[in-house]
């Protein structure tokens, strides 16, 4: 059985980008019978960032009702908070003393985010060694991430082999798996869809909020009669992501012919979604509106993953004589 573990960051609301390309490969992986796959907000790595309170607790049951909606199997899986399970900073402390400073400092997201933020904190610079005790914590076998955070589980793996070394078998090596980005999804103005450019599509807005999202979509100016580059659209491109593929050759068709506007086409968009994410929309009101029955889905994660932590960390204490 292979132990599948990731964090998932909590900065925001998922939207229709994270849902196509993170959440729904990751809840199919996670059904396959010989994989266990641990998946965690990270919202103590969310600090780094955002200070606010509120902020972040809204922000972690939005992540949270979100996987539960489309289908994470809590009972087979572990699906928990990092910050409930403290061990992670303990073990991260340890991490710390075996984490040579230069490799830290040669980190592409720690220059980056130091070049692009102002709150440049020591919590930015060893963002990694977090990362790594969320992984070694819990002897994952496997660690899905994006090309990005491919630095930090070489950076994991460094370190437990260090460790390893010293003090004879204690970690699992962790490997990365690179979810290739083979789907582009395109944001309301046409760019890659992305919180940072404001122009996402949160599929659990309220109907009226949704619909105001789908019509603001930007086109070009060709009048109604004139016929359309399906390709070039992005509502084309948005609905063949969703409808289904007998439904994407008749929008291709009218493209084609003309005499089908934008309109027509944004409308159906929005038809196709309500009616796609139908059963998501309501669980994830549920929980929105239930916050006690998320915080039961995610206390039996934490109780489970609080064991497994405790193991780990006490073989780490008890090598390094504490
Ligand atoms: N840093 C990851 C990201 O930005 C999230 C994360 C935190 C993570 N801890 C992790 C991913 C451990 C994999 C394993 O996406």
């Amino acid at each position: 059985m292979a132990r599948i573990l990731t964090g998932i960051q909590s900065s925001g609301k998922p939207h229709l980008g994270n849902i196509l390309g993170a959440i729904k490969p990751a809840v199919e992986l996670s059904k396959d019978i010989n994989n266990e796959s641990f998946f965690f907000i990270a919202d103590l790595h969310s600090l780094t960032t955002i200070k606010n309170a509120r902020e972040r607790e809204d922000n972690v049951r939005a992540v949270a009702a979100a996987w539960l909606s489309f289908g994470f199997d809590t009972e087979k899986n572990l699906f928990y908070r990092q910050s409930k399970v403290g061990e992670v900073c303990e073990l991260m402390w340890f991490l710390n003393c075996f984490t040579p400073f230069p490799m830290l400092a040669n980190a592409h997201s720690f220059k980056d985010k130091s070049n692009r933020l102002s709150d440049v904190n020591a919590g930015l610079f060893t963002y990694p060694v977090l990362m790594a005790a969320d992984i070694l914590l819990y002897d994952a076998n496997f660690v899905p991430v994006g090309k990005d955070q491919l630095q930090h589980v070489e950076i994991t793996r460094d370190i437990a082999s260090a460790f390893n070394h010293s003090y004879g078998e204690t970690f699992v090596l962790p490997e990365a798996r690179i979810s290739e980005e083979v789907m582009i999804i395109p944001g309301v103005d046409g760019q890659k869809m992305s919180k940072s450019y404001n122009n996402t599509i949160d599929i659990f807005l309220p109907e009226k909020a949704l619909k105001k999202v789908v019509m603001s979509i930007q086109t070009d100016s060709k009048a109604l009669e004139e016929p359309k580059d399906p390709d070039a659209s992005t509502i084309y491109k948005l609905y063949a992501l969703v409808a289904e593929p007998s439904q994407v050759d008749e929008m291709r068709k009218n493209f084609l012919k003309g005499g089908y506007g934008y309109g027509h086409a944004k409308t159906a968009l929005f038809e196709v979604l309500l009616d796609k994410f139908s059963e998501q929309r309501k669980t994830f009101d549920f929980y929105i509106n239930n916050p006690g029955e998320l915080e039961k889905k995610l206390i039996e994660g934490e109780k489970k993953a609080g064991e497994i932590a405790r193991n780990v960390l006490g073989k780490v204490k008890e090598k390094l004589g504490f």
